[in-house]
């Protein structure tokens, strides 16, 4: 059933980040005293600590990619009857005063017969028209299912497509630990299940993605190849704490940087330099599915089923795709404007030349000057 090595926890270094104001921040020794293993039985999967052979740079990382990724402008949601409802989801549902190890959501006598868990299927207009996604959202949770939707849809497409099925849950279910308020999730690593917890922001939905992506072939992980351990060998120092918990924690921390970087003309987040961490970045930067055409590519019809794209679970773009759904990356030199370059973007309305298409050609020239 539900073997322990198959869930894997975040624990967020954040608590309720408003976006207009600086992310308030729990300090290290509070997040590591927080406990879950009653409710949860989360286990790391084994792979070993890197803490001795890599120095985390910073103690969390410390920006929000949400608010430079866009929003869905044209969603279509479904609810699911009571009948529909996944199995997968009613396993963490419970009645209340539940003992069961995997009550994440309880059904409080207030509800008067309306369950607190409804289910949904959501099409965004890049991605989902056979294989929408289904989010199970919790009356409780402390997150709404609009917020849901929305950070999903932030989630650049080339990492949604893998997301399995979305459990939103509230940080304390049982209302019996007022300690419990840490935003976090883990993903069911064979599934690309994932669960949230609070409200968790838009890095955490980019973080567990990755671990969806990392493990679509199941018996081929990416963050167990040769590759990657070859490269954290070469390397001195990774992002944060969190990455430093494994090799698996640390491709997806470095997923989170990776995307930031794209999204900000190629400059790392604040307070991270690259060259201590160059292999690790060069190897997530090189992976087919991580080329800003096919993350940012405004569609999940990637073509690609053949190569590392294979496991994707969400392939089908709608016929109409929005073409002005734009992802703001800080502009670079206006002269690489006047780059001629071939034209790379697959999304479909090739007739139209964004804002982003532009800004991926800048990205491709920083590189080089970076990799100097
Ligand atoms: C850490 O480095 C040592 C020595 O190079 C190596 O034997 C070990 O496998 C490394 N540990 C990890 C987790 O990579
Ligand atoms: C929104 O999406 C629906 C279903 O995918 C589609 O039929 C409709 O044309 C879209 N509307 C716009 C304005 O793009
Ligand atoms: C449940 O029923 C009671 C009594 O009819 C009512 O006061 C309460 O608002 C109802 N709660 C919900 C969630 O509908
Ligand atoms: C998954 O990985 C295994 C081992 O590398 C490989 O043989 C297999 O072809 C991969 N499966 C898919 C669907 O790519
Ligand atoms: C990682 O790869 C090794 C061989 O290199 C294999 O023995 C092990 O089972 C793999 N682990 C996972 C989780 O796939
Ligand atoms: C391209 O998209 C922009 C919005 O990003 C829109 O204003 C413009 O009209 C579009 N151009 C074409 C040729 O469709």
């Amino acid at each position: 059933m539900f073997a322990p090595y198959f869930f894997f926890l975040l624990i967020l270094a954040y608590l309720y980040p408003a976006e207009a104001h600086p992310r308030p921040r729990i300090p290290p020794n509070k997040v590591k005293t927080h406990s879950h293993s009653r409710r949860l039985q989360p286990a790391e999967i084994s792979a070993p600590s890197l803490a001795p052979n890599l120095t985390a740079q910073l103690s969390s990382l410390p920006f929000d990619l949400g608010p430079s990724l866009p929003p869905a402008r044209n969603t279509s949601l479904t609810q699911l009857s009571r009948e529909e409802i996944p199995s997968r989801c009613l396993a963490f549902f419970n009645a209340p005063g539940s003992t069961s190890a995997t009550t994440e959501c309880v059904d409080t006598p207030e509800a008067n017969g309306t369950l607190q868990l409804t289910a949904w299927d959501v099409t965004y207009e890049d991605c989902g028209a056979l294989q929408p996604w289904r989010i199970c959202h919790c009356g409780q949770a402390e997150m709404s299912l609009d917020t849901a939707i929305d950070r999903l849809a932030r989630v650049p497409v080339g990492l949604r497509r893998f997301v399995g099925l979305v459990m939103v849950q509230p940080l304390n279910p049982l209302g019996d630990d007022p300690s419990d308020n840490t935003p976090r999730a883990y993903t069911e690593l064979e599934s690309g299940e994932i669960h949230f917890f609070g409200d968790a922001q838009v890095d955490t939905w980019v973080h567990e993605s990755s671990h969806a992506f990392d493990f679509s072939n199941y018996s081929s992980p990416i963050s167990n190849s040769t590759g990657w351990q070859s490269a954290i060998a070469a390397d001195t120092c990774t992002t944060d704490t969190y990455a430093q918990s494994n090799r698996i924690e640390d491709f997806a921390q470095m997923t989170v940087t990776l995307v930031y970087a794209l999204l900000h003309s190629n400059h790392t987040p604040p307070g991270l330099t690259v060259s201590c961490m160059q292999n690790q970045f060069d190897f997530v930067q090189g992976l087919a599915a991580y080329a800003p055409e096919m993350l940012f590519g405004n569609t999940c019809d990637l073509g690609d089923e053949d190569g590392e794209g294979n496991g994707a679970r969400h392939t089908e773009a709608p016929a109409t795709l929005d073409a002005t759904r734009t992802f703001s990356i800080v502009p670079l030199d206006p002269s690489s404007t006047a780059i001629k370059t071939e034209e790379r973007a697959r999304n479909g309305e090739r007739g139209n030349q964004s804002r982003f298409s532009w800004a991926m050609y800048s990205i491709g020239l920083l590189l080089l000057y970076v990799g100097n």
